[in-house]
């Protein structure tokens, strides 16, 4: 027996979500059905909403949720009826080049669930990162459902599931962080501010927070950022280089996805350091750069996806640090709205008002 819920639905390009009727089938095999708590609004989100992510539409937007398993299909023994579950987008296959490589979290064929969800006339919906969580409940691959402690409220668990992991692995994964260690994170939304507060699980002793907004930049404080930079009114490059004894820091971090901030952080950087981009670009822009600063800075240029997480290890981690009170995920949470909000979420977060307006069911 299919099940008909509410969802927030992108139509098309740019134009406003709706909350359509969403029908979601039983589990197949491998698949379970799970009843969202929370989902937070991410950028990606309004990505996929303009159209910056692919031509999909209709998409199924929400996928940084936590909730409870309520039905799973033939063969699934990860996960039983009644688990509370982190959503992710990582379900590793385990026979790629990667896996086989003993390098899951590169996983290159990621398990989505085979059926479909629809609207009502049957139209075939795609869920935002094979997930669609802005929904009373959403069909996923088992692997996608990762159990955590129940203890940890869905509002805060949830943000795990997409921009708080990422910008957390961006810092202790892809960046790697070292203790003592200076780091910039320009972009101090969600996954930016998460950047930083896992530089500061790390040990990093210098944290500069960069963004445009000196709203931002007072939140990015109490993450942990020992120094800001309003990069709208000083040169960050320069301020960075200031604060570093004139040499730049060990790890910059892109959490905006723009060119311009892109450069600004590959220079802002010290000799042999690591930039990380983490901030999404769409599929038009292009990044210049002379070849001999590639050559002659040394060091490592990364993307980052998903923070390089592996959800079964990383998620249990650091919902054990929120729980011990060493890793403040309530910070993030800037409030909490209903199913029919997401709209105004995408512009409040567009003016900068909110850190991640969370979705609670
Ligand atoms: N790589 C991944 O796995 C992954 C996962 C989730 C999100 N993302 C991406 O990360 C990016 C950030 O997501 P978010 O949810 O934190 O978004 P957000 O909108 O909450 O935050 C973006 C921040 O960047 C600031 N900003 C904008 N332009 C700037 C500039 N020129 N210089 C400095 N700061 C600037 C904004 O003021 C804001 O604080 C998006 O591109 C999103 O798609 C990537
Ligand atoms: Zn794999
Ligand atoms: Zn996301």
């Amino acid at each position: 027996m299919a099940y008909e819920v509410q969802g927030v639905v992108a139509r098309g390009k740019g134009a406003p979500v709706t909350i359509e009727t969403i029908v979601v089938p039983d589990p197949g095999p491998g698949e379970a059905v799970v009843d969202v708590q929370a989902c937070g609004v991410c950028h990606t989100d309004l990505h996929y909403r303009e159209g910056g992510i692919n031509d999909d539409f209709p998409f199924l937007l929400g996928h940084e949720a936590a909730g409870v398993v309520s039905a799973v299909g033939e063969g699934v023994t990860n996960v039983a009826v009644g688990d509370y579950v982190i959503l992710n987008w990582r379900a590793v296959c385990g026979q790629c080049r990667a896996c086989l490589k003993g390098e899951p979290q590169y996983c290159f064929n990621t398990h989505n669930a085979a059926q479909k969800m629809t609207l009502q006339d049957g139209t075939e919906l795609s869920p935002a990162l094979g997930i669609g969580a802005f929904a009373e409940k959403t069909l996923v691959h088992s692997g996608q459902c990762t159990k955590v402690d129940p203890a940890a409220p869905p509002t805060a668990a949830g943000l795990l599931g997409c921009g708080v992991m990422a910008g957390v692995g961006a810092a202790m994964n892809t960046g790697a962080v070292q203790r003592g260690e200076s780091v910039a994170v320009f972009g101090c939304g969600g996954v930016g501010d998460a950047a930083i507060a896992g530089a500061r699980l790390a040990g990093a002793s210098t944290i500069i927070a960069v963004d445009i907004s000196d709203k931002k930049l007072e939140w990015a404080k109490g993450i942990g950022a020992t120094h800001t930079v309003n990069s709208s009114e000083t040169d960050p490059v320069e301020a960075i280089k200031a604060l570093t004894g004139g040499f730049g820091v060990d790890v910059a971090i892109d959490a905006v996805g723009h060119p311009k901030v892109f450069e600004q952080a590959f220079y802002a950087r010290d000799l042999a350091g690591r930039v990380v981009m983490v901030g999404v670009p769409t599929p038009d822009m292009t990044i210049e750069l002379p070849a001999i600063e590639i050559f002659g800075r040394g060091g490592a240029i990364k993307s980052s996806w998903y923070g390089d997480c592996l959800p079964s290890r990383d998620f249990p981690m650091l919902i054990d640090l929120y729980l011990q009170g060493r890793f403040d995920l309530d910070a993030f949470v800037s409030e909490t709205i209903g199913l029919g909000d997401v709209e105004a979420a995408f512009d409040k977060m567009h003016k900068g008002e909110v850190l991640r307006s969370v979705v609670l069911f």
